[in-house]
């Protein structure tokens, strides 16, 4: 059974339904800590809720990203994480975490990447008035957006009205793709291992 740590900044739909997924089949993966830069989001109050430990921190009282990434790393080490899945984490990962967990890093984007990296993905992609946009899974390394693609999964947007169809559609897309991809990861990645 692997640890999971969900890095999220705001609404947790994505936590939710991992956390959701994994209950279903008890044997592969527990969410074990919650880390977010919001303590005050929603995500959080659900991880409270759901009894998961949580990790929230205000950056702003921090000079320097690896000052707070040294205390997420202790959090991760004391609950055990083996694997780290962000959420909706709007922040960089810098060095202190990418380097003790490489390739155990990764993310969801709402975009055909590498297409609208970055900041408000949906909102590129209307302004850009694409016919068809997507959603990426992919690991995290040092630039953003920029890591090795794990799975795709194209939408047509072509007669959605609004930016709300819009991100409906891409949630309820994420919903489905993410643990899928998170749970045949897992099982592949520690397939060979004994702990
Ligand atoms: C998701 O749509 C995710 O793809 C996006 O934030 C949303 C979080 O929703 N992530 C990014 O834009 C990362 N660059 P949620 O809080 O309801 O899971």
């Amino acid at each position: 059974m692997k640890r999971i740590a969900v890095f999220a900044s705001g609404t947790g739909s994505n936590f939710l339904a991992l956390n959701d997924a994994l209950n279903i089949d008890k044997s592969v993966a527990e969410i074990t800590l919650v880390v977010s830069d919001k303590p005050k989001s929603l995500v959080v109050k659900n991880a409270h809720k759901l009894n998961i430990n949580v990790f929230s921190f205000n950056p702003k009282e921090y000079k320097k990203r690896v000052e707070y990434e040294k205390n997420i790393l202790l959090k991760l080490i004391e609950n055990e994480i083996d694997f780290i899945v962000l959420a909706g984490y709007m922040r960089i990962i810098g060095k202190t975490l990418l380097s003790k967990f490489e390739k155990k890093i990764i993310n969801i984007h709402p975009s055909l990447l590498p297409s609208f990296k970055g900041i408000d993905a949906i909102g590129q992609a209307i302004d850009y008035k694409v016919k068809i946009t997507g959603v990426t899974i992919h690991y995290i390394d040092e630039g953003v957006d920029t890591g090795e693609i794990i799975a795709q999964q194209a939408i047509d947007i072509s007669s959605l009205n609004s930016r709300e169809e819009i991100e409906t559609e891409i949630h309820k897309i994420e919903h489905q793709l993410y643990p899928k991809a998170i749970i045949s990861l897992l099982e592949e990645k520690y397939e060979k291992s004994t702990d």
